[in-house]
């Protein structure tokens, strides 16, 4: 009975999986599983008897059994530990291995008995993992830098709000918050970052992503808990579930605070450049008229005494002196249609409607164009900035009529209802591909923008290749109210220099 269990359990033992040995005291070997020898490499001529323990382990492992590993076993029974075999061709094969010393009813060493299981598979496993993870950390650690680089943060707002948001370190940083303590709440964000003034505005923005689906692209102000108020610019969309219902608003958050300054700047310089040059022109104008044509007057009342007095009427002076004089009248007449054009004294003394039908009865009368012009429940008094604004839109829509249009006519028509106040120029001449107006753009629609902008106009330059070219503006009822631009106190009327006395 003992025998046949005997048998069973070499038999067994041969068809382990394992790497299974015995070695004597001294470590020569006495028996070797087939694994064993398959792990190893070991042929199946040679005999397992004639090798030590020794040769199946890399150094590393045979310190580290003789060591620690064949003592312990001694004193304890058994030892385990992570080790190596080492097959023929000299790799390494990782193992989990276990030590038993066999001893006598005496204490004496019989020998040892050891198996080792081949977990390379899971080192191999536990490797890539670490790869990965290191992969990870890399990655992670890049994004971090171009989120910063770029002033760019990224979000993720559960809907409906759940508090377990995800906002980048960057997001963070943007927002002037310290990431270390963790998740900050969509709506809390609004309620606690948001300027008051675009509160509601963003408010309106998210929930209208959430209920229609759709990206949105926002800007507003937010103030930092230090007090700091920085613009930023929200750009994202919704995240649909499996049902198609809005599971999270996910985004990106950049700091334009710089650009938005910078914006400002050049506007403001735009706005400036405007104001210098309308400055200019009214000075120069004001000269013209003045003091040119002044001097030109009390020329011409001398030559015209001169002609009369006797002595040059017997000389035949005279008759020289009447081209001198009609040559006087001439220059007179352009100085003053130059210092008009330069400075509408109509715009000023009249107001903006009948500073326009001058301008196109003169246009018409120079250009052989005919200009209709229609007027619609125009105020009298508008503020200077708004009159100066559209008087000379009219101006230069009507020039480039001229120069560019080919056409016989052109429509100005300027209307007043509840929005505020629309100007149309409209021809029917050559037109231009209105796309590449940014490339193409003189100064005329580029002051013309800049003039705009200064009374919070919108301009809208619509055109085509061979049907003609239709300016509008539309000047909203705010800008129309008399203190828009401090009617009431002169000093901030940002025309105001340029109009408060004709020329
Ligand atoms: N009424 C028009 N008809 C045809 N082309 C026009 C008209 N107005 C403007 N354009 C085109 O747009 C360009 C830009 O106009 P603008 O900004 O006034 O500059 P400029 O008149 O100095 O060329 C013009 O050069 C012309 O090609
Ligand atoms: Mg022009």
């Amino acid at each position: 009975m003992a025998a046949m269990q005997h048998r069973l359990l070499i038999e067994i033992v041969d068809l382990a999986a394992d790497f299974i040995a015995m070695a004597d005291p001294e470590g020569r070997v006495t028996y070797l599983n087939p694994s064993a020898r398959g792990m190893i490499g070991m042929p199946s001529t040679q005999d397992a008897r004639s090798t030590r323990l020794s040769d199946y382990h890399p150094a590393w492992v045979m310190n580290l059994l003789l060591d620690i590993g064949l003592p312990e076993a001694r004193r304890a029974g058994s030892w385990s530990a992570e080790t190596a075999l080492l097959h023929r061709d000299g790799r390494e094969i990782a193992v989990s291995q276990t030590i038993v010393a066999h001893k006598d009813a005496r204490g004496r060493l019989q020998g040892y008995s050891t198996i080792a299981r081949d977990i390379s598979d899971r080192r191999a496993h536990e490797m890539e993992r670490q790869k990965l993870i290191e992969a990870l950390w890399r990655s992670e650690a890049q994004f971090k830098r171009a989120q910063a680089l770029a002033h760019v943060g990224s979000y993720e707002l559960n809907v409906p709000p759940s508090g377990q948001d995800y906002w980048s370190d960057e997001a963070y940083r943007i927002l002037g918050l310290d990431p270390s303590p963790g998740t900050l709440a969509a709506e809390d964000a609004i309620r606690r970052l948001v300027h008051p003034e675009d509160r509601a505005y963003a408010e309106e923005v998210y929930s209208r992503a959430i209920r229609d689906g759709k990206p949105y692209s926002a800007e507003f102000r937010i103030v930092r808990p230090d007090g700091t108020v920085r613009s930023v610019h929200s750009l994202g969309g919704p995240v649909k579930g499996g049902d198609g219902s809005v599971i999270k608003l996910a985004g990106t958050l950049q700091d334009v605070t710089e650009r938005k300054q910078a914006e400002k700047a050049l506007q403001n310089l735009a706005g400036r450049l405007i104001k210098t040059q309308e400055e200019e022109r009214r000075r120069i104008g004001r000269e013209l008229h003045d003091h040119i044509s002044q001097r030109l007057g009390v020329l011409a009342i001398k030559l015209d005494e001169l002609r009369n007095d006797s002595a040059a009427r017997v000389s035949g002076l005279d008759s020289s002196l009447e081209e001198p004089l009609r040559q006087i009248d001439e220059i007179t007449g352009d100085i003053h249609r130059l210092s008009h054009r330069l400075h509408s004294a109509a715009l000023h003394d009249l107001g903006l409607v009948p500073a326009i039908q001058r301008l196109a009865e003169e246009f018409s009368g120079r250009h052989r164009i005919e200009v209709e012009c229609t007027f619609s429940s125009i105020p009298s008094r508008l503020p200077r900035a708004v009159a100066l604004c559209l008087f000379r839109i009219v101006e230069e829509g009507l020039n480039n009529v001229a120069r560019h249009s080919g056409a016989t006519s052109a429509q100005v028509h300027l209307a007043r209802n509840a929005d505020g106040i629309h100007l149309i120029i409209a021809d029917t001449g050559v037109g231009f591909d209105a796309n590449s107006i940014e490339e193409k753009a003189g100064l005329g629609f580029i002051s013309m923008r800049e003039r705009c902008r200064l009374i919070q106009a919108n301009i809208l330059v619509h055109s085509n290749p061979s049907r003609g070219t239709t300016i509008g503006v539309w000047v909203p009822s705010k800008s129309l109210d008399s203190k828009a631009f401090g009617a009431d106190d002169p000093a901030a009327d940002p025309m105001n220099k340029l109009s408060r006395d004709g020329g």
